[in-house]
């Protein structure tokens, strides 16, 4: 932490001669809280007590050489900034202290005081300097510790999770499936309301749970892409395929376009075909009643695949636009939430686009979305091509 003007380096200055004790202190006592001890002893005393940033102290003592207390200091107190006074004649043990770490520099006795006051600033900096590294340095330990911990929490998470939920869900599906195909029988006609709200809340936990996890499983350290070649069409037709009843109950149409008809990518199969299957939900959700959906694949240079989805719908506002890939950002608002619905404006959890741009993503590529003219939006995903190796 480098400090502030209010909080001064505090300097304790060690010398038997009580006049250069008052001279330094005086020369100093503004910039620096300065301390002086005339002995070794009170010295220590003094380091007990307070908290001293740098110490400075004379070669030539009664009972102790500067260099021999300097290194005891060093011992017991090794954040201050150690400094020497020294004639001439002891120079040689001085350098070799310095050598050995114990002293960060010499003073020449009889220095004056511009010289002396720029010394004790670079000890002061230096202390600034080496307090800063050992702070951050303990913060990277403790970020790199804290995200080490997230990591094995999350996969630990990710592995009972996908069972705890998946199960049940898959349960509760496949029975209200069952009780569907007996629903013919006489007299069932009171359940059948009953057991296909069972159904649709079964459907919707699924994708709730299905949508969770994959963003959980994205954004894990571990996950990768298994990319292969594929035709663009056929990529384009399963989404169609997939999306069909809900562009039948809205009276929406989608259009392909791929060009050159035989555009083929190597992406993740599956993971591209969640990216554009829920950008196109997206399109049909936020789009009115027979409106047409625009997908369309093509190059627009050497090296890149760009697929964009063009809807006629309500657009996103401006305020909107930067957040809509943040994860479970969605206007929130119950009159229109309802989760895995395709009806006009219902909106999910907000979890679809985050997990679409995490797939780009692991391919290199991009996801944005725009307005468009006289209204609707556009995503546009651009995929480089695999670099070749
Ligand atoms: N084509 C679009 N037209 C207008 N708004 C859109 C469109 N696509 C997304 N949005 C806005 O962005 C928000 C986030 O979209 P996202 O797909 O992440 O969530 P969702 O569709 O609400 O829920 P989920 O996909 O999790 O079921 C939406 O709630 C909506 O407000
Ligand atoms: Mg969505």
């Amino acid at each position: 932490m480098v400090m502030s003007a209010a909080t001064k380096h505090s300097v304790l200055v060690v010398d038997d001669e009580p006049q250069v004790l008052d001279s330094i202190y005086d020369l100093f006592r503004r910039e620096f809280k300065v301390f002086r001890a005339s002995s070794a002893s009170e010295a220590k005393s003094v380091l007990g007590n307070e908290r001293i940033h740098i110490v400075m102290s004379d070669q030539r003592m009664p009972d102790v050489t500067g260099v021999e207390l300097l290194r005891e200091i060093r011992q017991e107190y090794p954040d201050t900034v150690r400094l020497i006074f020294t004639a001439y004649a002891d120079l040689h043990v001085v350098v070799q202290a310095i050598n050995e770490g114990q002293v960060f520099r010499y003073i020449e006795k009889g220095s004056g005081p511009e010289e002396l006051r720029s010394v004790i600033r670079q000890a002061a900096d230096y202390y600034d300097l080496r307090a800063d590294r050992k702070r951050l340095i303990s913060e990277l330990q403790q970020a790199n510790e804290d995200l080490r911990k997230a990591s094995a929490l999350k996969s630990a998470f990710l592995d009972v999770a996908s069972h705890e939920l998946n199960t049940p869900v898959a349960i509760i599906l496949g029975m209200s499936e069952l009780a569907r195909e007996q629903l013919d029988a006489p007299g069932s006609e009171p359940f059948r309301g009953f057991v296909n709200v069972v159904h649709s809340g079964a459907k919707r936990l699924e994708h709730l749970v299905g949508n969770m996890l994959t963003l959980l499983q994205a954004n894990s350290f571990d996950s990768g892409v298994k990319r292969e070649s594929t035709h663009a069409r056929t990529l384009l037709e399963a989404v169609h395929a997939q999306v069909a009843p809900f562009l039948a109950k809205r009276h929406q149409t989608l259009r392909i376009t791929v060009d050159p008809d035989d555009l083929r990518l190597c992406v993740d199969r599956g993971k591209i075909h969640d990216v554009i299957c829920n950008l196109v939900m997206n399109a049909i959700k936020f789009s009115p009643d027979g409106s047409t959906v625009d997908v369309a694949a093509r190059r627009p240079s050497d090296r890149i695949t760009r697929m964009e989805v063009n809807d006629e719908g309500s657009g996103i506002s401006e305020h909107d636009l930067p957040h809509v890939f943040e994860p479970f950002f969605s206007t929130f608002d119950t009159m229109h939430h309802s989760s895995g619905s395709f009806e006009y404006g219902k909106r999910g959890l907000g979890m679809g686009l985050p997990i679409a741009k995490k797939f780009v993503e692991m391919h290199g590529g991009t996801l944005h979305a725009t307005n468009r003219q006289p209204r609707g939006s556009s995503f546009i995903v651009e995929i480089p091509d695999p670099v070749e190796t």
